[in-house]
């Protein structure tokens, strides 16, 4: 069984399905103190130190909320112009320093890999909070949470999944960690809809084929959306030269209510790692789809918190504190 305690979280690759299985269902345990309807202090005076040298909203906010939620305190370094990285630190000597600081380091960067840089020179785990178009392991998971719990409502699970991945499938990590994720799985069918020039690389396809999974890879989506989950994804702008060279890609795979009802079955989920590029010329989910109980992707926003906490909590070793508490609690609470 892996050993989480003061281990790094870098890549989807360092998960065998028992680890994930393992996450997943502390996730789960982990709704009500997300809810606030239970309260915990496991992590009560520990520090995370959030190093976000790229634009986020999801993954920043709720490491730190999933940190707070635990009992611990956050301090943010947001913009690598906001850090002595700016000044020619390395990211060795800036994770020696940060990790002097903190018990724990969620981290993202614009560069592939450099998040595994930082980690040889922390002595603290660290967490990839997304390396440029490499990896973003954590959303992974809380996409995979996701579809186990849209999937559980059609009494499906993570096998014999019929998936279909969409949009910028070359630059989109989320989408590379995501299908190095399901390979794990049984009899998994990968649709994967780009434009020619993003297709999904090669090593995240042979992942796929080498475990036996069907992967079709096409340029088209009249025909190819009847699924049970479709995984859309924006045009990545800020990995291309320019934004004239995104912009002869942008607005091409759009997915509206029209085009759902004409090529999705009557309950395929609609999942996102967000943010959509809700600009008129992308709009690759459009909010005609908003009415629609399948749109899961606010959910799915949601189920990150319940994912950093159960990271945190097996990363810093008091998971078992975390079981062990409920049973005071409900101990407490029986006895009066
Ligand atoms: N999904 C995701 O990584 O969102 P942010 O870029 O807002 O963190």
């Amino acid at each position: 069984m892996m050993n989480f305690q003061g281990s790094h979280i870098l890549s989807v690759s360092q998960l065998d399905r028992e680890a994930i299985a393992r996450i997943l269902d502390i996730s789960a345990n982990m709704a009500p103190y997300a809810a606030r309807q239970k309260r915990c202090t496991v992590l009560e005076g520990a520090i995370l130190s959030n190093l976000f040298f790229e634009p986020s909203t999801r993954t920043r906010v709720s490491f730190g909320s999933a940190f707070n939620l635990l009992g611990g305190y956050v301090r943010e370094t947001v913009g690598q112009e906001n850090s002595s990285l700016s000044k020619g630190e390395s990211l060795f000597d800036t994770a020696q320093v940060i990790s002097g600081y903190s018990d724990v380091i969620a981290m993202r960067h614009p560069q592939m890999h450099s998040v595994e840089k930082f980690a040889k020179g922390s002595t603290v785990p660290v967490i990839n909070g997304g390396d440029g178009a490499n990896e973003h392991p954590t959303q992974a998971l809380l996409d995979l949470f996701t579809i186990q719990s849209e999937m559980m409502h059609f009494h499906k699970g993570l096998d014999n999944l019929d998936i279909v991945l969409m949009g910028d499938l070359k630059h989109g990590r989320t989408v590379h960690s995501l299908s190095k994720l399901l390979s794990l799985y049984n009899n998994v069918k990968v649709t994967m809809v780009s434009p020619t020039a993003l297709q999904m690389p090669d090593s995240v396809v042979s992942a796929l084929e080498d475990s036996g999974h069907q992967v079709i890879i096409t340029d088209t989506m009249a025909g190819n959306l009847s699924c049970d989950v479709i995984y859309q994804t924006r045009i990545q702008q800020e990995r291309f030269a320019s934004k004239d060279e995104a912009d002869l890609y942008r607005g091409h795979f759009s997915l509206n209510k029209s085009i759902y009802q004409q090529y999705c079955r009557e309950n395929t989920v609609i999942m996102h790692p967000l943010p959509r590029d809700s600009r008129p010329e992308a709009n690759e989910l459009d909010s005609d789809l908003n009415d629609l109980d399948s749109l899961a992707i606010f959910r799915q926003a949601q189920n990150g918190i319940l994912v950093r906490m159960a990271l945190f909590a097996l990363t810093l070793g008091v998971e078992d504190q975390l079981t062990q508490y409920e049973k005071e609690v409900n101990w407490h609470t029986n006895k009066r």
